[in-house]
């Protein structure tokens, strides 16, 4: 099955929007495999945006990320990434469509509130940065069958 990670940015978590994105990707129908509060430190969060390190918001971005705890979250469906990158909206909240998260939470590119892998292979990168395999959960949940279709 497809996995994805997302973060509650540091942002999130000061507005008190942890609940309210997780709300809103259970509801979605995606499964929660892994999840856990944490700072990250500097060598971690560049080495997360290592594909930006050329570019002059590099430096901000990872003071920002570092600045404060955020909870880090694996979730699981058929297209995982995907799914989520839509229900977070595009990266600049002032474009992002009202009913995604950064369209309905958020207004400036700097502050917005979450973060999923962009791709399979990113977020098979980003997993492993965040998670030990035994951090991350294998159960049923009797609700797949109203969800997926068998
Ligand atoms: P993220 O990685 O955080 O989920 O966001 P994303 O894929 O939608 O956007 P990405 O291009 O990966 O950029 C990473 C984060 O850098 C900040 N950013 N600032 N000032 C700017 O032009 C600019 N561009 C990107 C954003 O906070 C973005 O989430
Ligand atoms: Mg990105």
């Amino acid at each position: 099955m497809e996995r994805t990670l997302v973060l509650v940015k540091p942002d999130g978590v000061q507005r008190g929007l942890c609940g309210e994105i997780i709300h809103r990707l259970e509801r979605r129908g995606l499964k929660l495999v892994a999840m856990k509060l944490m700072q990250l430190d500097d060598v971690t969060a560049r080495e997360h945006y290592r594909e930006h390190v050329d570019r002059p918001f590099f430096g901000g971005l990872v003071s920002f990320i570092t600045s404060g705890p955020l909870v880090a979250m694996v979730w699981e469906a058929d297209g995982a990434v995907e799914i989520v990158r839509g229900t977070m909206g595009t990266t600049d909240p002032g474009k992002a469509a009202p009913g995604s998260v950064r369209g309905d939470l958020a207004v400036n590119i700097g502050r917005n509130v979450v973060h999923g892998s962009d791709s399979v292979e990113s977020a098979e990168r980003e997993i492993r940065l965040f998670f030990s395999a035994e951090e991350i959960l294998t159960y049923s949940r009797d609700s797949d069958p109203w969800i997926i279709e068998p």
